[in-house]
């Protein structure tokens, strides 16, 4: 077990051990008859129990109270969250949106959870749930888990303290976090104001991609993943415990923090990762590589070589193609793109995607630089190397069509004339002259 020097544990998928009372952990057992400090020793599973080893996930808690011990749940009304993706047509237009607003009225991270776009389902364990958030409070008394997947938070302004059953991630804009499916949680805001996106993974978990050729470093090297220590809260009051299951969320009443785990053990767990430390590779001969050299994180399917969910991003870099056009290419993918941007400017566009914003292009629609992007790529001087900066574009890449809701399509920052970013584009083709 490694510490980090800010008190993380440091690796991806490994087994750590922590607690936050000296002799919490039992030695050499996961149930004693009988636990220290009188904690109850409940298994938290992610994956099932027979899952291959190396893909295991599960950790064990060592809690004040069970988390069994909750009032009945009962709907609660979605809000903006989408319960789900079927009988909805997804769209071959391209889309892009301007950011979301900040709230007026007091709204936190739940609150503020608008879905704009996804596929499959909880219950078919494949697809995702993409979203957006922008909150301006704490959440107070309440809590809240994800049943249906595992959370990709992608902070793009405001940074996040979020607390959860195995420890606290502070999180800050360009940085992401991953919540496991089922842990509980609450979200401070430390500046008041937070705004991002969130994936939510119905399929494999997440894990690093394997590296072929590159060998055995590179792209996000997993000592740069952390893991919080073990930290609770011991706190009993009228408070709210809120599940997203099924689509839809539920809320019980709780008597007590849910955030009660003196101590745990186990590979089942979440963490947070600087995209900064992504070790980004490209091409120093020509050409550039397809983007999946920009994989961060990938959820497979059961088609090797196709995931359900790739996280992707596009950080600073060198661009050094020679007699290349640099900026990413004009391309239809079999794959569906919806792309963020977390800080800077993205090299494909020259206005009208933002930080905060986001775009949609789905299976087999054409997309690529705009026409003023075009124009400057294509007369710029390649004969050496240019550094990309002040830049943090992500994209989660789908397997299958994303559907944008229907509260996506009506929104006042769907940006209307995103296709017109094309229209400029001038015809060069002349028979005459090779
Ligand atoms: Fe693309």
């Amino acid at each position: 077990m490694t510490v980090s020097t800010d008190g993380y544990l440091s690796g991806f998928g490994n087994e750590f051990a922590t607690e936050a009372l000296p002799g919490a952990l039992p030695a050499h057992r996961n149930s004693p008859q009988r636990v220290a400090y009188g904690l109850y020793a409940e298994q938290l599973s992610g994956t099932a129990f027979t899952a291959p080893r190396g893909h295991n996930r599960r950790s064990w808690l060592y809690r004040i109270r069970p988390a069994a011990m909750h009032g009945p749940f009962e709907p609660m009304g979605n809000g903006r969250i989408a319960a789900g993706f079927d009988g909805i047509a997804p769209s071959p237009n391209q889309m892009r949106w301007s950011p979301l607003p900040m709230p007026d009225a007091p709204t936190d991270f739940v609150d503020g959870l608008v879905t704009m776009a996804g596929n499959g389902s909880p219950a078919a364990m494949t697809g995702c749930a993409i979203h957006v958030y922008a909150a301006n409070r704490p959440m107070q008394g309440r809590y809240f888990y994800s049943a249906d997947g595992e959370m990709l938070i992608v902070p793009q302004q405001g940074r996040l303290a979020i607390a959860t059953e195995l420890g606290l991630l502070a999180v800050e804009p360009q940085e992401i976090a991953v919540i496991p499916r089922g842990v509980r949680f609450k979200v401070d805001l430390p500046d008041g104001e937070a705004r991002g996106y969130v994936c939510e993974n119905f399929g494999a978990l997440l894990r690093l991609p394997d590296l072929g050729p590159i060998g055995s470093n590179g792209l996000a090297n997993p000592r740069d993943f952390l893991t919080p220590v073990a930290r609770y809260e011991d706190v009993e009051g009228d408070f709210e415990l809120v599940a997203k299951f099924g689509g839809n969320l539920w809320k019980a009443s709780i008597r007590h923090s849910p955030l009660d785990v003196v101590a745990w053990h186990g590979n089942y767990v979440p963490y947070k990762y600087d995209l900064r430390h992504f070790n980004t590779i490209g091409s120093i001969s020509y050409d550039h590589p397809d983007p999946s050299i920009f994989l961060v994180l990938q959820a497979p399917s059961d088609t090797p070589g196709v995931d359900t969910l790739d996280f992707v991003i596009f950080p600073p870099r060198w661009l050094a193609g020679e007699d290349t056009f640099r900026p990413p290419w004009f391309h239809r993918n079999v794959a569906s793109e919806f792309m963020g941007l977390v800080h800077g400017a993205y090299d494909a566009k020259a206005d009208g995607f933002v930080p905060g914003g986001a775009s949609l292009h789905n299976c087999m629609s054409g997309h690529g630089p705009d026409a003023a992007t075009f124009d400057k790529a294509s007369g710029a001087d390649t004969s050496r190397p240019h550094k990309v900066t002040d830049t943090m574009a992500f994209m989660f890449e789908t397997r299958n069509p994303l559907v944008a809701t229907p509260y996506a399509l009506q929104s006042p920052q769907l940006q209307g004339n995103y296709q017109e970013c094309w229209a400029g584009i001038a015809k060069h083709f002349n028979p005459a002259k090779p």
